[in-house]
């Protein structure tokens, strides 16, 4: 969230920064979220530079990405250092973009690109993507899909782990592509790798879904329709595995969380949610026993399960 509002007893609504834009984005104090964007090649600097069009207009961000590509925003982008062709990839692929698909659209980009995007997925999941996957003893699950599963990380580490499980990386088809290259020295005989569109398509049965930064990008409707799916595909007993990092109730932590949620706002029509969030969404759809299982350390994953009732 980049504001709170409440509305006083005369019925006036008052706004102000969330904990996430006092800390991270207020002038005068250290910007620490810019690092991570400059991590990401500069793509989230275009979005952070339309903010006060963003909070004045209220205007969707979808929309507003797209006018950033036409004459009715000024662009006033700092692209730092990043070199002309990424600035025009960026462009190119911001007008592509399709709402069913999560920003930015990794399967529009080119091959080069791709990489480039596949490897910042894989470094923001390596660190964690070991403890993720035995953060619940997964074992009794003997078929997983990993839905938007992208560079492949959390897969592998599933096919590690648990060599009797049979697990499925899903993505889009360019993605699977360029994630097969990219994992072309660590073959799993367990993984497989199968290209599709889980919003606009079918995916494989399963008697365990996990789905890793792929919730907080969506916005509500799309995430009923995929969680609907999901659960619909799910065998009785089986379990969904969502990987995000939680927020505290008050919202004013972890301090990962807080920054993903900023930067995710930006990006997206999404938002990072609370363990109590997670527990509502996920009920709603039918599943049960949701547990939450924080990761320790620096990282930008923690795990919530939930079972669907046999
Ligand atoms: C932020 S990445 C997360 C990747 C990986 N799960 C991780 O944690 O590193 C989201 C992934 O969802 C995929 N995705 C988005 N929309 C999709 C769709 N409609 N069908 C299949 N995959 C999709 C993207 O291509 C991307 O690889």
């Amino acid at each position: 969230m980049l504001l709170d509002k409440e509305v006083n007893d005369n019925g006036v609504s008052l706004y102000r920064n969330s904990v996430g834009t006092s800390r991270y984005l207020t002038r005068g104090k250290k910007a620490s979220l810019i690092s991570v964007v400059k991590m990401q090649e500069a793509f989230l600097l275009q979005m952070l530079d339309k903010l006060p069009h963003l909070i004045k207009t209220g205007r969707s961000k979808m929309n507003i990405q797209k006018e950033m590509n036409g004459n009715d925003v000024e662009d006033k982008t700092n692209y730092g250092d990043v070199d002309n062709n990424t600035k025009r990839e960026m462009a190119q692929n911001l007008q592509n973009t399709n709402s069913t698909k999560m920003m930015p659209g990794p399967d529009k980009l080119s091959p080069d690109f791709q990489m480039k995007f596949i490897a910042v997925m894989d470094s923001l999941a390596a660190p964690s993507a070991p403890s993720l996957v035995k953060s619940f003893d997964l074992s009794p699950h003997k078929e997983a899909v990993d839905l938007g599963g992208g560079s492949g990380r959390v897969s592998i580490e599933l096919a590690k782990a648990y060599p009797d499980m049979k697990v499925a990386l899903f993505d889009l088809p360019p993605v699977i592509q360029i994630a097969q290259k990219f994992n072309a020295s660590q073959q799993m005989k367990n993984m497989t790798y199968i290209g599709g569109d889980f919003m606009a398509g079918d995916f494989p049965r399963a008697d365990l879904y996990v789905l890793a930064h792929v919730i907080h990008g969506f916005e509500n409707e799309q995430i009923d329709t995929l969680l609907k799916k999901v659960y619909k595909r799910l065998s009785p007993g089986g379990s969904v595995l969502i990987m995000e990092k939680v927020l505290t109730e008050e919202k004013d932590g972890p301090d990962l969380g807080i920054t993903n949620d900023l930067v995710i706002s930006l990006m997206s029509q999404g938002r990072e949610r609370t363990g109590a969030e997670y527990n509502s969404l996920l009920c709603r759809h039918g599943f049960r026993n949701v547990v939450i299982r924080h990761i320790e350390g620096y990282n930008y994953y923690d795990a919530v399960m939930a079972k669907k009732p046999f």
